[in-house]
C-alpha cells in the first residue's frame, strides 16, 4: 500500500499520478521567490560555504540537480562557473528559464544550460560531460522531497547513485537537508528564521510526522505565508502550500551516500555550514554533506 493512499502529501489540486511533482499546481513555485527573498537571496553564510567548497576544489563545471527557480545556479553563473541546471518541475524551471532569457545578452547566461530531468532517470535525461562534472550540487533541502513509496528506500538509493555517477573522480557532491533528527525528536521544525534564505516574509509552518510500521516515513510541512502587496503581484494575501519530505537521519544518510559512491569517497558533514561535531549542544537547522569521489590512481 502506498503511503500516498492514506495520507495526502501535497496541496489539493496537485495530481497524484506518477512520481509526484509537489510543485505541479504552481502555487509553491509562484511564492517560492518571495519565500526565499529573490534569486539573489541565499544568506551570506550559505553563499560563502558553497563558494569556498567549490573554489577549494578548483571546480569549473557544476551540475545543479535541483535548481528549482535557479537560486544557486544564478549565483554560480555570476561567479563564473560553467553551469548545467536541471529540475523535475517545469513549474519551478520556468522561473530559471525566465532569468536566463532576461539576461541572455550576458555571455555567461547565454551559455547556461537548463534542462528538465529527474534524479531517477538522470543518466537518460542529461548528457554527462566526459568522466563527469567537477561538482554536483543538490541544495535547499531538495533531496528529502523524494518519497519512499516502496518502503525500502530503493528510490533513494537509485537517485543518489544516479546523482553520484555525475561526479567525476576527484570531484565533489554538495547535498543538504533539514535536521530531521531534531524534527523527529521534538515533533516540529525549528521556528524562526530560515538560515538559508534571506526571506523576511511572515510565515507559519506546521509539522506533521507520519509513522508507518513504527518507522518515521514522512514529514509534512504546511506553509502559511503572508504576502505583502499581494494584489500587485497577482497573489492571494495568504498563500498556503504543503510539501512533504522523507526524514533522512544523519547516520542512515551517510550510509546511503557511502553506498552511492561504492565506498570510494571522503566524507565531510556540516551543521549550519560548520564542520559537524557529533553530540554538539546546538542542534543544526541544516545538515550538509560533501562526499568527494576518490580519484582513480593510474599506475605509472
Ligand atoms: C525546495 S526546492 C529547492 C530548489 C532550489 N535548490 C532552492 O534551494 O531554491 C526542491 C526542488 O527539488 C526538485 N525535485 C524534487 N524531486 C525531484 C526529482 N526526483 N528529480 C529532480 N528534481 C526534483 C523540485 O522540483 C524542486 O524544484
Amino acid at each position: 500500500m502506498s503511503v500516498d493512499s492514506v495520507f495526502r502529501t501535497r496541496s489539493l489540486g496537485v495530481a497524484a499520478e506518477g512520481l509526484p511533482d509537489q510543485y505541479a499546481d504552481g502555487k509553491a513555485a509562484k511564492v517560492w521567490e518571495l519565500y526565499i527573498g529573490d534569486t539573489q537571496s541565499r544568506t551570506q553564510e550559505y553563499k560563502s560555504w558553497v563558494l569556498s567548497l567549490l573554489k577549494q576544489q578548483g571546480v569549473r563545471r557544476v551540475l545543479d540537480v535541483a535548481c528549482g527557480t535557479g537560486v544557486d545556479s544564478i549565483m554560480l553563473v555570476e561567479e563564473g562557473f560553467d553551469m548545467v541546471s536541471v529540475d523535475a518541475s517545469d513549474k519551478m524551471l520556468k522561473y530559471a528559464l525566465k532569468a536566463r532569457w532576461d539576461r541572455r545578452k550576458e555571455p555567461a547566461f547565454d551559455q547556461w544550460v537548463i534542462e528538465e530531468a529527474n534524479w531517477l532517470t538522470l543518466a537518460d535525461d542529461i548528457q554527462k560531460p566526459g568522466n563527469g562534472f567537477d561538482a554536483v550540487i543538490c541544495l535547499g533541502n531538495s533531496f528529502a522531497h523524494l518519497p519512499d513509496f516502496k518502503g525500502d528506500q530503493s528510490d533513494h538509493k537509485l537517485a543518489l547513485q544516479n546523482i553520484a555517477s555525475m561526479v567525476r573522480p576527484g570531484g565533489i557532491l554538495i547535498i543538504d537537508h533539514r535536521n530531521y533528527d531534531y524534527i523527529l525528536e521534538t515533533g516540529r521544525a525549528p521556528q524562526g528564521k530560515n538560515i538559508y534564505y534571506k526571506s523576511d516574509l511572515t510565515q507559519d509552518i506546521s509539522t506533521s510526522v507520519l509513522w508507518v510500521n513504527s518507522k518515521p516515513h514522512m514529514i509534512t510541512l504546511d506553509y502559511t505565508i503572508q504576502v505583502p502587496q499581494a494584489a500587485t503581484k497577482n497573489l492571494p494575501e495568504v498563500s498556503k502550500f504543503r510539501l512533504s519530505y522523507y526524514p533522512h537521519r544523519l547516520e542512515s544518510f551517510k550510509g546511503l551516500l557511502t553506498e552511492a559512491f561504492n565506498g570510494k569517497l571522503e566524507h565531510n558533514v556540516y551543521g549550519d555550514f560548520n564542520t559537524y561535531i557529533p553530540g554538539q549542544t546546538k542542534a543544526p537547522y541544516l545538515r550538509g554533506y560533501t562526499p568527494r569521489r576518490e580519484s582513480i590512481c593510474l599506475s605509472p
